[in-house]
C-alpha cells in the first residue's frame, strides 16, 4: 500500500517577468482571473485534493501572497464595523487560518529554478509522496490534482505528472517525456527532458504544472546538477529517479489554459466569463460592437 498524498508545494518564487509591469509590484500568482486570484484556484484545488498541509514556497519581496492567502482577522473586524458582514465572512471562508489550516511559508531567496524551489520544501512537509502545483497552469473542470491522487493510489508509479499533447513545435515550451507505452490514462515513461527543442523531442507529451513525486525525489534534488537555462530543474531530478520508482504521465480531464502567457490569461478569463450569463453577453455585445466597428 502507497502512503497518502498529505502535502502540497507551491512553488511561487518566481519573478513574473512574462507579465512586467503588472508584476513589478503584484506577485503574478496575485493577478487574478475575473475576480479570484490565480493562487486561490490552486489553493481550493489542493484542498479539494485531500491536502492536509500546504507549503508556499515564496520570495521576500512576495509578501502579498501570504497577506492574500492568510486571513486577516483585522481587516474582517472592519467590514463588519461598516455594516458588510457577508463581505467579510465570504472572505473568512476561502482564507487559510493558523487554527485550522496547516500552511507553512518557507523562502527561496534566489531563483535558482523550479528543482531548487520544490528541495527549499523539504524540511516542511508531512512523511510520504509530495504534490506540487504550478499556480500559472491554471486547470478548471474537474480538479487536477484529486484525479491524479486517486489515479497515483492505484498505480505502481513512484512519480505521476500531469501530461497533454502539444504539436511538436511547442515542446520547447514544456517538460517532455520518453514515453514507453500509452494505453490508457496513465502513460509509462522512461525519463523526462526539459523543453527539448521540437528535433529532439522523444514524444508531444508535455507536463503540466501538477506533479505526485515520491519522497526520494528531493534526495535526487539535492545531488542535481544545474540543467536547462543554469537552473536545477524539477525535470532532471524526476529523469534520475524514474528508473527506480517509475514514471507515469496522467492525461487529466480539466481544461488547462497557461496563465504565464497573455494568450493564456485571455482565454482563461473568456472562457469563466462565457460561462456567467451577466458576463457572457457583455463578451457578445462587445464582439457585436466591434464587428459593426470594422464593418463602419
Ligand atoms: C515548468 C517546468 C516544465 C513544465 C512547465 C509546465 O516550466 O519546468 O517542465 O512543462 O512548468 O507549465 P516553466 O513554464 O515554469 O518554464
Amino acid at each position: 500500500m502507497k502512503m497518502p498524498v498529505r502535502t502540497a508545494i507551491f512553488p511561487v518564487a518566481g519573478m513574473g517577468t512574462r507579465f512586467l509591469p503588472a508584476t513589478k509590484a503584484t506577485p503574478k500568482e496575485l493577478l487574478p482571473v475575473i475576480d479570484t486570484p490565480l493562487i486561490q484556484y490552486a489553493i481550493d484545488e489542493a484542498q479539494a485534493a485531500g491536502i492536509e498541509r500546504m507549503v508556499f514556497v515564496s520570495h521576500p519581496s512576495k509578501t502579498a501572497i501570504e497577506r492574500h492567502v492568510m486571513d486577516d482577522a483585522k481587516l474582517r473586524a472592519e467590514l463588519k464595523a461598516r455594516g458588510k458582514p457577508q463581505l467579510a465572512e465570504e472572505l473568512q471562508e476561502t482564507a487559510l487560518c493558523p487554527r485550522r489550516d496547516d500552511v507553512v511559508f518557507t523562502m527561496q531567496d534566489e531563483p535558482l529554478g523550479l528543482g531548487h524551489a520544490v528541495l527549499c520544501a523539504r524540511d516542511h512537509v508531512l512523511p510520504g509522496p509530495v504534490a506540487v502545483i504550478l499556480p500559472d497552469d491554471l486547470i478548471l473542470g474537474t480538479g487536477c490534482l484529486g484525479e491524479m491522487v486517486d489515479a497515483y493510489a492505484g498505480s505502481p508509479m513512484g512519480h505521476l505528472v500531469a501530461t497533454m499533447t502539444v504539436p511538436r513545435e511547442e515542446t520547447s515550451k514544456y517538460g517532455i517525456l520518453s514515453v514507453k507505452t500509452a494505453t490508457d490514462r496513465v502513460l509509462a515513461a522512461s525519463g523526462m527532458v526539459e523543453k527539448p527543442q521540437p528535433e529532439a523531442a522523444p514524444s508531444c507529451e508535455a507536463v503540466v504544472g501538477r506533479y505526485v513525486l515520491d519522497a526520494s525525489v528531493f534526495d535526487d534534488l539535492e545531488s542535481q546538477a544545474p540543467g536547462a537555462g543554469g537552473e536545477i530543474q524539477l525535470t532532471d531530478a524526476i529523469a534520475t529517479g524514474a528508473a527506480r520508482v517509475g514514471l507515469g504521465g496522467f492525461r487529466f480531464s480539466g481544461m488547462r489554459f497557461d496563465c504565464g502567457s497573455k494568450a493564456g490569461m485571455l482565454r482563461a478569463t473568456l472562457h469563466l466569463a462565457a460561462q456567467d450569463a451577466e458576463l457572457a453577453s457583455v463578451i457578445s455585445d462587445f464582439i457585436g460592437e466591434e464587428r459593426k466597428g470594422l464593418a463602419a
